[in-house]
């Protein structure tokens, strides 16, 4: 049986930092490691700010930081002296080349790989943790067997990670299922023993699967398609939801209480974020296409679009019910980060809704209680999200330090991410503060139990998923076309 002292993480980002802060917390006779070529972010670990906001993180880093679990950014001597390496690096989309947009990016992960073939020593079973497209650890094994000296025995696992960000800690310490993958070969089975006898010491073995490698990166990849579609196919529905008299809500709790469906991930929202979904989705069609699976391809390619409409849907809904105008508008912005308890902002649907507010002409005064200034400025200034206007940013946008200065004097409120802080904001104070009529366009779903509340207060309240108000030109007629269904401005945004 491999006894695993030491282990090393390359990467100390969303995933491989909670990952290793829990694994060093569990296992207090292992000794953790977790390096990172940003030296910054290290430092950051290293102090009482961590670089990333994630509730109960905190509390689990104080436990054991210095004891058993260090940051470092000497790279080659925590592989070096490491049983296990867990490569946690970012996977990005490509952003060049064949398969831009699409395919993973696995230059840092090859990096990886090569640093480790270089300096290690020893037997090492190395884990890939980061999502990968499937047989990436077939790549690393190449790489390993081509570059190993004689002093050095690889082994290479997939054990691909679920945590969501924001319930990371918990998720950790209590996962539905932990997944390894491995080699079918007796140093494969030694392999995926030792890591599981890891996990093992706080997750029932029954909740311990484990499969063949491809099995496992793929089954990352398919998890996450899975949830994504979920979302998509209750966005879809929200649409008809706003088109007739339906609300989503309630059709979202009649289909999840069949327990074959199930409630979880069914809430309509203005789009999916974060740096895993549509990254995976993207992968997992571009896989089907270099399989010659178009048919597949193009399923899964639907939930990506769904997305994207569903979020210029809102923007145009927004537009629609100011009168068809934004231009020079002030609209208070709230939440940034692609959900909540996150300060994280990869993907999300904010910096789309903002884009298309932005390229109206609105004036954006943006609040979100864990988003730095600097990110929001930074995310909006990308280029696909400004075109080709570098000074649009500075004359649109606003970042506000609290959400009643980014509401004052503003014609509309709309509420991108579902932070609690925001069902219990002063509406009164904030409707006295607006301009009139004054509305709030709920992206997604926080304020249902004070709607009577808001409207009694004067708002007029816009709900991603419930009938449109008469203010928006909805007329359909058998003839009409599919376009004549639209608002001027949903048109304007080419839904
Ligand atoms: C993770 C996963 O690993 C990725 O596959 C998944 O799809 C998204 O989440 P995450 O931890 O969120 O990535 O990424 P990030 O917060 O960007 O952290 C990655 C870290 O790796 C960064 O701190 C970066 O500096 C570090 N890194 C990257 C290295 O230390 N070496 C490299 O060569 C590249
Ligand atoms: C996801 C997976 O859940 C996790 O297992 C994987 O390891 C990484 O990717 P994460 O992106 O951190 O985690 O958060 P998640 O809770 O899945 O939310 C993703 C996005 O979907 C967010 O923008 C969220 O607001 C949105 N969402 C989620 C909805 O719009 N509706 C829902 O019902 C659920």
């Amino acid at each position: 049986m491999v006894v695993i002292k030491k282990i090393c993480c390359i990467g100390a980002g969303y995933v491989g930092g909670p990952t290793c802060s829990v694994i060093a917390q569990m296992c207090k006779d292992i000794a953790v490691t977790v390096v990172d070529v940003n030296a910054e972010r290290i430092k950051a670990w290293n102090s009482d700010q961590l670089p990333i906001f994630e509730p109960g993180l905190q509390e689990v880093v104080e436990s054991c930081r210095g004891q058993n679990l260090f940051f470092s950014t000497d790279i080659d001597k925590a592989i070096k002296e490491a049983d296990l390496v867990f490569i946690s690096v970012n996977t990005p989309s490509k952003t060049f080349g064949i398969g831009k947009g699409r395919a993973a990016d696995l230059k840092y992960i090859e990096a990886c790989a090569r640093r480790i073939a270089e300096v290690g020593i020893g037997n090492k079973i190395v884990v890939e943790k980061s999502t990968v497209p499937v047989r990436a650890a077939e790549s690393i094994r190449r790489i390993f067997n081509a570059n190993t000296k004689c002093n050095l025995n690889l082994q290479v696992l997939s054990n691909p990670e679920f945590l969501a960000e924001g319930t990371a800690i918990n998720d950790l310490k209590n996962p539905d299922r932990v997944l390894i993958g491995g080699d079918e070969t007796p140093e494969g089975g030694k392999a995926i023993q030792a890591l599981k006898s890891i996990y093992q010491r706080w997750v029932p073995e029954n909740k311990i699967i484990t499969t063949n490698t491809w099995s496992s990166e793929l089954s990352k990849l398919a998890a996450n398609a899975f949830l994504a579609q979920r979302i998509s196919s209750i966005n879809s529905i929200s649409a008809l939801c706003e088109a007739t008299g339906a609300d989503v809500e309630e059709v979202a709790h009649a289909i999840g209480t069949d327990q074959r469906i199930g409630s979880k991930f069914l809430k309509a929202s203005i789009g999916f974020g974060g740096s895993c979904f549509q990254k995976d989705v993207l992968n997992l069609v571009y896989l089907c296409e270099a399989l010659n699976l178009p048919e597949v391809a193009r399923y899964w390619q639907q939930v990506i679009e769904i997305n994207d409409y569903q979020r210029r849907r809102f923007a145009a809904r927004v537009i629609g019910c100011l009168f068809n105008t934004v231009t020079d508008k002030k609209i208070g912005l709230l939440g940034f980060a692609f959900k909540k308890n996150t300060g994280d902002t990869r993907e999300s649907s904010s910096i789309y809704v903002s884009k298309y507010l932005m390229d109206e002409g609105a004036k954006l005064h943006i609040f979100d209680p864990k988003v730095k200034k600097e990110q929001i400025i930074q995310d909006l200034s990308q280029t696909n999200i400004c075109d080709d206007d570098p000074d649009r940013v500075s004359r649109l946008v606003t970042v506000a330090l609290d959400p009643y200065e980014a509401c004052k004097n503003a014609h509309a409120i709309v509420i991108c991410t579902e932070w609690d802080m925001f069902k219990e904001l002063d509406y009164e104070k904030i409707y006295k503060a607006m301009l009139k009529p004054a509305f709030i366009f709920d992206g997604r779903r926080i304020l249902d139990g004070l709607h009577e509340k808001l409207q009694r207060i004067g708002f007029q309240v816009e709900t991603i998923g419930k009938k449109v108000t008469e203010l928006i030109p909805f007329t359909a007629s058998k003839e009409t076309s599919r376009n004549d269904l639209q608002a001027p401005a949903a048109k304007k945004l080419k839904i």
